[in-house]
């Protein structure tokens, strides 16, 4: 492959179907221009940053690098049709800095922290068991990611969020609109993606807008109250990041781990003793979760910008130049994990995973993340006696947050 026609492989959502033939060609980037500048017509000039620790170092030096209300990768045109839209721009935790960032990321963090998740494992457990028993009715045949994986690990989020579950489907619906809006299974009416983000943004600023008035009128034990009652310097936090807030939390958790989940599954699938292995060996467990982070490494980017000139893997970049912090590649680096290309549940590389992201936006839902994953490995292992495909696994569409999206197997359980 010419390096001039690499472009599409990180901003053209058909290229995110078919992993191996990803992963091929970015191995070879790796070895031969691991810092790879994409001038791509349509979009403003970045480099690409494929190695471990080219991402390490860039996401841990937050004086240098910033996030912005660029931190996703799209074309100049969506960029013009989002100011022109009147939406309000982009303002998440990922796309603020500095001190702004971490004023707003206090706001939730306490709910985030490994004694909190832990103190939710008994619903988690009763989650998990709700869905291994939906496994067992559906008696031998399933499609995992849409029966399994994606409505377990949305009814996790939804609980500690505090959304009803009759609400989950308006919730999907918001996800996709905002992270598969390329797939055409979710495009639905939209004309084109960009339109499709805006469209489905604009559409929860209502329904955001009424959970505020309740949660501030009745509080509950409940992320929403949390963010309903947030307060930067002592006084409520603005409009338009409370929307983002609610906006990030009710999408960033579910399909990303879904998606580790369907693809650490299709592994499974095909390599099942692996999975029976696991049973009632906890640490193994652990490990195998996060290698399936490590294998599927759902959010395929985040971009940062430089605040002066700035020379990364010895290439220069200019002050204002925007580099693309490439996990999946970063997450395949030779130069850290061994056969890097295998999938392996007791790898004793697999927490040096950066499918989480490290440093001050390092993923505030990992904790959670990895306990759904482990608490239904944990089950899978000791339940299933056997298992394999039953047909091609199908990839959503997206350059952003993708992966398995149909899963069919073929199973029985004891
Ligand atoms: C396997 C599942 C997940 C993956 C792969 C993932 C990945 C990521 C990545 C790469 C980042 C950016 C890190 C960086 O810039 O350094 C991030 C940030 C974030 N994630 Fe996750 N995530 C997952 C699950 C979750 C869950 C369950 C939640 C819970 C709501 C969540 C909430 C967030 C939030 C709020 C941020 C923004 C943090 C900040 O900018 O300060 N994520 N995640």
């Amino acid at each position: 492959m010419a390096m001039t026609d690499a472009g599409p492989l990180f901003h053209r959502a058909d290229r995110w179907t078919d992993m191996e033939a990803w992963h091929r060609q970015l191995a070879e980037i790796r070895r031969s221009e691991p810092v790879l500048r994409i001038d791509e017509p349509g979009f403003a000039p970045f480099w690409v940053l494929t190695r471990h620790a080219d991402v390490f170092a860039v996401s841990r030096d937050h004086e240098h690098w910033l996030n912005t209300s660029r931190s996703v990768l799209g074309p100049e045109e969506d960029w013009r049709q989002l100011l022109a839209s009147g939406m309000p721009l982009p303002s998440t935790l990922v796309h603020m800095d500095d001190a702004v960032h971490r004023d707003h990321r206090a706001v939730t963090n306490d709910w985030f922290k490994p004694a909190a998740v832990r103190h939710r494992q008994p619903r988690i457990d009763e989650l998990a068991d709700l869905f291994v028993q939906k496994l067992r009715d559906l008696g031998g045949r399933c499609d995992f990611a849409e029966d399994i994986a994606k409505p377990y690990t949305l009814r996790v989020i939804m609980d500690i969020y505090g959304v009803p579950e009759e609400d989950e489907p308006l919730m999907m619906e918001l996800t996709q609109g905002i992270f598969g809006a390329a797939d055409p299974e979710f495009l639905g009416d939209a004309a084109d993606p960009g339109e499709r983000m805006i469209g489905s943004v604009m559409r929860f600023i209502q329904y955001f807008n009424q959970l505020t008035e309740d949660r501030r009128a009745c509080p509950a034990d409940d992320l929403a109250s949390v963010i309903a009652n947030g307060q930067i310097d002592g006084c409520p936090m603005g409009d338009v990041e409370r929307l983002w807030y609610y906006i990030i939390v009710a999408t960033a958790g579910h399909d990303t781990t879904s998606y580790a989940l369907s693809g650490g599954m299709e592994q499974l699938a095909r390599d099942p003793a692996q999975l029976f292995g696991l049973a009632g060996d906890d640490d193994a467990v652990v490990n195998a979760a996060d290698e399936m982070i490590r294998w599927t490494s759902p959010v395929r980017h985040f971009m940062r910008h430089a605040t002066e000139p700035r020379t990364v893997g010895g290439v220069d970049i200019p002050e204002g130049g925007r580099v693309l912090l490439c996990y999946p590649s970063a997450n395949r680096d030779e130069a850290v994990f061994t056969d890097p290309m295998t999938f392996d549940v007791r790898r004793p590389d697999a927490d040096r995973l950066l499918s989480f992201g490290v440093g001050a936006h390092f993923c505030l839902g990992a904790q959670f993340a990895r306990r759904e994953l482990r608490t239904m490995l944990d089950r899978l292992s000791r339940e299933l006696t056997h298992v394999e495909l039953d047909g091609d696994p199908e990839w959503a569409q997206s350059h952003f947050v993708s992966g398995v999206k149909h899963l069919p197997l073929a199973y029985a359980m004891r």
